[in-house]
């Protein structure tokens, strides 16, 4: 893996932006896949305020998300669909027929089981953008969900579900389950690029570069892929050895 820090959570973004544009650039049909969460909203809206002032297309781009949130629609604000349709994919030109993202109504399993149709159809992604949870999952494989998994059902730990219980009114309202790419879906990427900003993923970052490869610490699992990028802030990178 290369380690980038970086003095700023934006000079992390604007880098990992810059790489993203330029395979654009490059190969108009790329397929990107896609992550939520506070940790890629800066590097979003670089990609968007570039195509306010370059016109960079983005009209036959594919993109695939990683998750999404059981029981909530696409309309709910808080859907992983709503958060992409509103910090990145509303601000660009590209096709929304284009843009995946699990389906969080219905039958978890059934909906897992399409989605890896899709993903097999797509092919895996030219760059694959990742965050981190502060127990080390990504996406939403917990620890212990085995590397082999593609799309499944999950259930949220308690940790995630109080993570993320900051973007809803209480902590009831936060879905316990979702749909998630598994770790051997992600690791089809040919590029990986993993965010991470803040004290509160240092252990996160510490975990994925130096404990041993294990479900325990589902971030391990990227030791085990050729290209991968972890792009850090100074606090995130504060543990390593
Ligand atoms: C959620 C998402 C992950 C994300 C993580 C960290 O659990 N499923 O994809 O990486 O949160 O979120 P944040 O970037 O807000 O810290």
């Amino acid at each position: 893996m290369e380690l980038h820090v970086f003095k700023t959570a934006q000079d992390a973004s604007q880098y990992a932006a810059d790489m993203i544009i330029d395979l654009v650039k490059e190969k108009p049909n790329a397929i990107l896949g896609l992550a939520t969460g506070s940790t890629p909203e800066l590097l979003y809206q670089n990609l968007m305020a570039d195509y306010k002032k370059n016109h960079t297309s983005y009209k036959d781009v594919v993109t695939y998300n990683l998750d999404e949130y059981v029981g909530l629609a696409p309309e709910h604000e808080q859907s992983y669909r709503h958060f992409m349709n509103e910090h990145l994919f509303n601000g660009l030109d590209i096709n929304m027929e284009n843009t995946y993202v699990p389906n969080g109504l219905g039958i978890p399993e059934e909906n897992a089981k399409k989605y890896d149709a899709i993903l097999n159809l797509i092919g895996g992604a030219d760059i694959q953008i990742l965050g981190i949870g502060t127990n080390g999952h990504i996406a939403f494989n917990e620890p212990g969900v085995p590397f082999e998994c593609t799309t499944h059902a999950v259930d949220l730990v308690p940790a995630t579900i109080e993570a993320n219980a900051r973007f809803f009114d209480t902590i009831d309202d936060v879905p316990k389950r979702a749909v998630s790419m598994g770790i051997a879906s992600i690791l089809k990427a040919k590029k990986i690029i993993l965010l991470a900003f803040g004290e509160a993923k240092a252990k996160a970052i510490q975990g994925m570069f130096e404990d041993e490869i294990s479900s325990q610490m589902p971030a391990t699992a990227l030791r085990n892929h050729p290209n991968v990028v972890v792009l850090v802030d100074e606090a995130a990178a504060s543990l390593l050895k």
